[in-house]
């Protein structure tokens, strides 16, 4: 029997659990593969043919992820329409790209280039980051879910975990600066998004910043390499995030895309823009009203791809409850799930890896499972 662990298009003779070993000994992720210029995509990266991407139509999609512009937020009348389109794309898309937020382009460039020094520099260098240990802030590794997923991605990435632990020595010189100064100035338009997504919900603009949707960070510098297979594999498998919400700034070439009504529609790369998601933990608290909705990465024979995630959730050390907000259930709206901490909910999130199953019906009132 075609066990998850002897993988997917399984040999008799695949030993998968060694082949990842071997892979994950190298610690020079992907890039490594591609620098010793393989022609082929290792076995351990193979997606099952149920799940690869579709070949691409060729027809252009009509459907677009909405498009934000925070400018003149001070004033009362656009500020309501801004939280009113802030409020329809929550619901229906569960991703939204926002533009005039006030970081300069040099600082998003500057901060995937950073990642692009981080990603190619000798890969001697970057063995030095590579790790799995979780008590570690700053990390590097190929597929945080490399031992439990059914097919590996096509994908690098730095990490780092900034609560008020972080030693910033830690993170890598080559990105150091860049990293800090893009994080600091993220927080601010994460700040400002909290605002307008509280009032979408009804709620004081400092509802969700009171309820510390933001305390810690976990950041993700991404490295998609070129990929001579493109079709076997993803760069990233369909997930949705465990966060409350999600800051992802994309270079330029396509990749991501989200699921919308039964279609992967791509999220365009827009010069300037970050793109914001609604995390899972935030469709919790509003009850289902947002959505937190499943996106995936196409890789290519071009790249390399860089993106960098910033996640934002409360503190994983505090023993504070997250349910629905009381404020919006009613009789009508009754809460559909129930208190959990947040550990709890990212360690089932871990568990699970990028397998695509939904993490949060597990937390459903009346679930069994
Ligand atoms: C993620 C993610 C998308 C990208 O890190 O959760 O969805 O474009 N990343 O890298
Ligand atoms: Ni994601």
């Amino acid at each position: 029997m075609a066990t998850v662990a002897a993988g997917v298009g399984a040999h008799p003779d695949y030993d998968r659990a060694k082949e990842l070993k071997e892979f994950d000994d190298t610690k020079a992720g992907v890039r490594g593969l591609v620098e010793s210029g393989v022609a082929k995509i290792p076995r351990i990266f193979i997606t099952a043919p149920e799940d690869r991407p579709k070949p691409f139509s060729g027809a252009p999609s009509a459907l677009q992820v909405p498009v934000i512009d925070l400018q003149a937020l001070d004033d009362a009348s656009r500020r309501k329409e801004i939280v009113k389109e802030v409020c329809e794309a929550s619901k229906t898309w569960g991703f939204f790209q926002v533009v005039n937020h006030g970081i300069p382009t040099g600082v998003l460039e500057d901060m995937l280039e950073g990642g692009r020094r981080f990603h190619e520099q000798e890969k001697e260098e970057r063995a030095k980051f590579y790790s799995r240990e979780p008590t570690k802030k700053v990390r590097y590794a190929s597929n945080y879910d490399l031992f439990k997923s059914r097919a590996a991605n096509w994908r690098d990435t730095l990490s780092c975990f900034f609560d008020d632990m972080l030693d910033t020595g830690d993170i890598p010189s080559v990105c150091r600066e860049v990293m800090l100064n893009y994080r600091k100035q993220i927080l601010d338009v994460a700040d400002v998004v909290s605002q307008l997504l509280s009032e979408a919900l009804g709620l004081s603009p400092d509802f969700l910043k009171n309820i510390d949707y933001g305390r810690e960070q976990l950041l993700h510098a991404h490295y998609y390499p070129p990929c001579p297979e493109p079709e076997q594999t993803f760069g990233t498998s369909k997930h949705a995030d465990p966060t409350f919400i999600t800051m992802l700034l994309q270079d330029n070439l396509d990749g991501l895309q989200v699921l919308h009504r039964n279609n992967w529609v791509d999220v365009s790369p827009m010069h300037g823009a970050l793109v914001v998601n609604i995390g899972g933990l935030l469709q919790l608290v509003s009850n289902d009203m947002f959505k937190s909705v499943e996106h995936r990465v196409l890789v290519s024979r071009e790249g390399p791809r860089l993106s960098v995630a910033l996640f934002f959730y409360p503190s994983f050390r505090e023993q504070k409850l997250y349910g629905p907000i009381k404020e919006l259930l009613s009789d009508e709206n009754p809460p559909k799930y129930r208190e959990l901490l947040v550990q709890d909910y990212v360690s089932y999130h871990l568990s699970k890896g990028l397998t695509g199953e939904s993490i949060l019906d597990h937390f459903k009132l009346g679930c069994q499972k």
